[in-house]
């Protein structure tokens, strides 16, 4: 991968962590805002609409989607541990068919990568440094809704960034963490033509459902 960031992503996010996460998603299934977002689309039905999850992680939006009815899914993720960990459940669920797996900076693999109904970003906007790049090229593959879950831009969520940096010095790895201006990533998304529809917020994080 070309992007230091994301030279940081494949040490920090690696296949230890990843099995870990898989493990307590199996136990527990999606949590905080990660099952308010799934909720959302749920609850309003889904009838084979393609799904696009950048920054997958183990995969929770992609499976509970896939079950509740999402047709084609896409995985694109800087971590090989997390696509291998999403992989595998997605086998063991038996979706694994409709379901297309890349690995690396999405910034870099867009022009590659097709549309679809619904673009997914958790907890993603915070690994990454370049988010004007990041938000424009993936709200531009958003055909009906871009759903987005990312710190909330307030004194206490900065202190996520001293996290980043010991993780960083106990890796020895570029890695670091952002906390982006929540007016300017939505001003990112409006101008690529999408509108807020819905919004939560927890402590530290915030979710928005933005449709076309
Ligand atoms: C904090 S994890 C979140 C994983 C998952 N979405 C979740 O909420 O559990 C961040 C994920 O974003 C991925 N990521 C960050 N920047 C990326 C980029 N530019 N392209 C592809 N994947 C990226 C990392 O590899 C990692 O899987």
């Amino acid at each position: 991968m070309a992007s230091c960031q994301c030279d940081g992503i494949e040490v920090i996010f690696n296949e230890k962590m990843a099995n870990k996460e898989l493990k307590t998603y199996r136990k527990k299934g999606p949590t905080g805002l990660t099952q308010a977002l799934i909720s959302f689309f749920t609850d309003q039905g889904l009838e084979g609409q393609s799904l696009l999850d950048i920054g997958g992680g183990v995969g929770a939006i992609q499976h509970e989607l896939a079950a509740a009815g999402a047709g084609q899914v896409t995985n694109v993720d800087g971590s090989s541990g997390y696509l291998a960990a999403c992989r595998e459940e997605a086998e063991l669920r038996k979706y694994a068919d409709r379901a297309t797996y890349h690995h690396g900076d999405f910034v870099e693999l867009a022009d590659e990568l097709g549309q679809a109904d619904i673009v997914t970003l958790d907890k993603v906007f915070c690994c990454y440094d370049d988010v004007d790049s990041l938000v424009k090229s993936s709200a531009a593959k958003a055909i009906r809704y871009y759903a987005v879950i990312y710190p909330q831009d307030k004194w206490w969520t900065h202190t996520i960034r001293i996290f980043g940096y010991l993780m960083s010095k106990i890796y020895s790895t570029t890695f670091r963490v952002f906390i982006h201006s929540t007016d300017h990533i939505d001003m990112l998304i409006r101008s690529s033509g999408l509108k807020p529809i819905h919004s939560e917020k927890q402590i530290f994080w915030q979710m928005v459902i933005y449709g076309r």
